[in-house]
């Protein structure tokens, strides 16, 4: 609930640096869709009767690229494994149909947010002065860095702020749900699930390759 919150005001927020119409109408149905993430999330876990602690405030960030470019990318990162632990998860048969189904287009929608960031990615650097390039390069460059060190944290139980949480999703979720599922099956799981949900959409455009490829990469050295 926190990481949809968090997307949805820094989206919001970048949306609002955007004079174009069109781009600016796709920022706000985005932003609008993380806000819609987090309501069903919060739904679900009222009727399960899981008590969370406290929500955090989710303040606009300084920099509103900086935070759209940390939530493009670390969305590029979580919907990969994402869309292999909810096709394990549909698998088990461990959940309701309704539950699946209420979740589905939840997925697919960051799986669009994802075509959607890359696209604007590159179309954003094509249209800057060449000079201007070396510059958003190293944004980039930052914000993976960033990313990397937050999910180190994560992965030790520790959030951005030093605070101990169970936020390491992918590792957590497939343990409680796989015990089956070797690491090298979920890789290819989530590879083959990363190319049927990108598959429908217009061939001209870019799919986002760095995780898959990182990931394939990975794979050559698991067993
Ligand atoms: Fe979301
Ligand atoms: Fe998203």
């Amino acid at each position: 609930m926190q990481t949809e919150g968090r997307a949805s005001i820094r989206v919001k927020t970048f949306a609002e640096s955007v004079s174009d119409p069109l781009l600016r109408s796709a920022l706000d149905m985005d932003g609008g869709e993380e806000a819609r993430h987090k309501v069903v999330l919060s739904k679900l876990v009222e009727a399960y009767g899981i008590p969370l602690s406290p929500e955090p405030d989710y303040p606009p960030p300084d920099d509103p690229e900086w935070g759209w470019l940390v939530t493009g990318y670390s969305e590029c990162i979580d919907s990969f494994f994402a869309f292999g632990l909810f096709a394990m998860a549909r698998r088990s048969g461990y959940f309701p149909a309704e539950l699946v189904e209420t979740f589905e287009p939840v997925i697919q929608e960051e799986g669009r947010h994802i075509l959607f960031f890359v696209n604007w990615a590159a179309w954003y650097r094509r249209n800057l002065p060449w000079w201007r390039r070396p510059l958003f390069a190293f944004k980039v460059a930052r914000v993976w860095a960033f990313l990397i060190w937050e999910r180190i944290g994560i992965a030790r139980g520790i959030d951005a702020d030093g605070v101990a949480q169970d936020a390491n999703f992918t590792m957590n979720g497939s343990e409680a749900l796989g015990d089956s599922l070797s690491p090298g099956a979920m890789i290819d799981l989530c590879l083959a699930e990363n190319e049927r949900r990108m598959a429908g959409y217009d061939e001209r455009l870019l799919r986002p390759d760095t995780v898959p490829r990182l990931a394939r990469l990975a794979r050559r050295f698991v067993k």
